[in-house]
């Protein structure tokens, strides 16, 4: 599975917004059939997202997620049900509580991709990990439940976090401090997202930046997110997938970076540490390279 660096949420009961999603260069869209859809529209948007994707699963440059109700909703098999049938490039998962919550809708998934003659395990899931306070204090278990249950695990690409729903959920009344820092038990959850993902080996995703018209505000978090070893970002609005793409693309300079450090090693004779520059490199920067190298192999570099 490429790199995804920008995912953009569609109301998944907006032709209109549909329809425009597809004129963006974002890597994906995320038709959405959870929080943005008003409760007495679901019906008419599961069909509206069935008919999308049939009609655009094989002509979109974007690939074709779906966002379904989370397990808690009592919505989320239906939701399947409907969608499934269309192929979506995968399933985003609000409101998880617990690794067992993935590990039930991975087995409904296993019965739909059989009964509808799909591969077994086809359908990736992005995981919405830090929505309630149970989900978020479950991260650190993640490593360990997704080690012992390896078919629900590969279906795991990704997670990502989310703070609206965290901040009703505690009763938060801010998110940032007035430095604009992340106040505490968000912090935690954008760390625990970042180091959940890394301990299993999937993408780390940041969340949405809500303030759709300040785009020098989403660089800033972009960019942050970047730094910290996130590798792409949820996006709200269309004006917003140009600046996380920029942002989410290896510069040039990386680019080098990683290649002169590959052949460093291949001129090392084998060895576990070579220099670079004067610096000393060892698997760390290997690895990194890595990375980097395998994020080119889907997106350009950027100068
Ligand atoms: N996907 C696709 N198209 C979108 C879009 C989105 N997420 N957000 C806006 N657009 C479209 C608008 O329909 C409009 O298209 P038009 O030129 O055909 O009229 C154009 O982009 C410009 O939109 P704008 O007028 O700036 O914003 P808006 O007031 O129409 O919409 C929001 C603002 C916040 C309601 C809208 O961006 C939105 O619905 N975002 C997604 C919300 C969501 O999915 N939330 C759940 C995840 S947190
Ligand atoms: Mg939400």
């Amino acid at each position: 599975m490429s790199v995804l660096r920008s995912l953009l949420f569609v109301p998944g009961d907006s032709e209109r917004k549909q329809a425009k999603g597809l004129t963006t260069d974002a890597d994906a869209l995320i038709l959405d059939l959870e929080d943005s859809v008003a409760p007495e529209r679901l019906l008419a948007a599961r069909a509206m997202v069935y008919e999308f994707l049939q009609g655009e699963r094989e002509r979109a440059r974007q690939r074709l997620w779906v966002r379904v109700n989370a397990l808690s909703s009592g919505r989320l098999f239906e939701d399947l049900a409907a969608v499934l049938p269309g192929r979506p490039a995968g399933i985003v998962l609000p409101k998880v509580d617990a690794y067992e919550d993935i590990e039930r809708v991975a087995r409904s998934l296993e019965a739909l991709e059989a009964g509808q003659g799909l591969l077994v395990g086809s359908t990736p899931l992005l995981v919405i990990a830090t929505e309630t306070p149970a989900g978020l204090l479950a991260l650190p278990g993640y490593a360990r439940a997704a080690a012992a249950h390896t078919s629900s695990a590969r279906r795991l690409t990704g997670l990502t976090w989310g703070m609206e729903d965290l901040s009703a959920a505690v009763g938060a009344r801010v998110k940032f401090d007035a430095a604009g820092m992340l106040r505490p038990t968000f912090q935690l959850a954008r760390t625990g997202c970042l180091l959940a993902a890394a301990a299993i080996g999937v993408a780390a995703i940041d969340g949405v930046y809500t303030e759709f018209r300040n785009a020098e505000g989403l660089r800033r978090e972009s960019d942050e997110a970047r730094g910290d070893g996130f590798t792409g970002k949820l996006a709200i609005h269309p004006d917003q997938i140009p600046v996380i793409n920029e942002v989410f693309t290896p510069t040039e300079a990386e680019v080098q970076w990683a290649h002169r450090v590959v052949r460093a090693f291949q001129g090392a004779a084998g060895a576990g540490v070579t220099q670079l520059d004067g610096q000393m490199i060892d698997r760390p920067h290997w690895l990194q390279a890595q990375r980097i190298l395998a994020s080119v192999n889907d997106t350009r570099s950027r100068p």
